[in-house]
């Protein structure tokens, strides 16, 4: 499964990319505009970052008007996607882009029904939210397995993005199910690392290696 940072902040990209595991980032409107600077210039410095697939998503709401906006967006740099709202302006901007070779991460999807909209439209990607399923009591995982399901059921190569993952397990649970692409905030990411285990372990081969070229001394 290819990890994606779901951020637009730059500290935290250059240091999840020191550690050589990360593919692409994801961003969206409320992401930028923590880091209060215009999308344009932001994305382009992530570009800078992270050789990979980019996210950028327009704030248009009108079909005509998000195609003007997700072209310049994708003249910013080869590896920006563009990001639309899966709505019916969304969709249809969508099949525009596909015909057209851009690509297009279809967002805020919550329904297999929506899913198979985007991949009809030819989407790149699809970006099922896993965690704002859970918040309002729902199976957020069994959104992932449904849209894998679908989309091998009839070859539809729009890749699944599970998203709004928001701990370790949701990474493995949707690793499990086959989704090709898993996007989590910096913190996610770093807590992935964790295990007492691990710490323990190291701490014993260590001392143990020292204690044993002490000793011989
Ligand atoms: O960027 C889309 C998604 O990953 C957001 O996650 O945690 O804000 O629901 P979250």
């Amino acid at each position: 499964m290819k990890i994606f940072l779901d951020t637009a902040n730059l500290d935290e990209l250059k240091k999840a990319a020191s550690w050589g595991i990360v593919d692409g980032v994801t961003t969206n409107p409320s992401l930028i505009a923590k880091e209060g600077i215009k999308i344009e210039e932001q994305v382009a410095r992530i570009c800078d970052i992270i050789d990979g697939d980019i996210s950028a998503e327009v704030v248009a709401t009108e079909a005509k008007a998000m195609i003007v906006e997700g072209t310049a967006l994708a003249k910013i740099h080869k590896n920006i996607v563009v990001k639309l709202p899966l709505t019916r302006d969304g969709i249809q901007a969508a099949a525009e882009f596909s015909k057209e070779g851009i690509r297009t991460n279809v967002t805020l999807c919550f329904s297999p029904a929506q899913a198979l909209l985007a991949a009809k439209a030819g989407a790149y990607i699809i970006s099922p939210f896993v965690g704002r399923l859970e918040d309002i009591a729902q199976l957020g995982m069994e959104l992932i397995e449904s849209i894998c399901t679908i989309y091998g059921n009839y070859g539809y190569t729009t890749q699944v993005l599970a998203a709004s993952l928001r701990s370790p397990l949701h990474v493995a649970q949707a690793a499990e199910i086959g989704a090709d692409i898993g996007t989590m905030p910096f913190k996610t990411l770093d807590m992935m690392f964790n295990h007492p285990l691990t710490d323990k372990g190291l701490e014993t081969f260590l001392k143990d290696y020292a204690k044993a070229f002490a000793e011989k001394k």
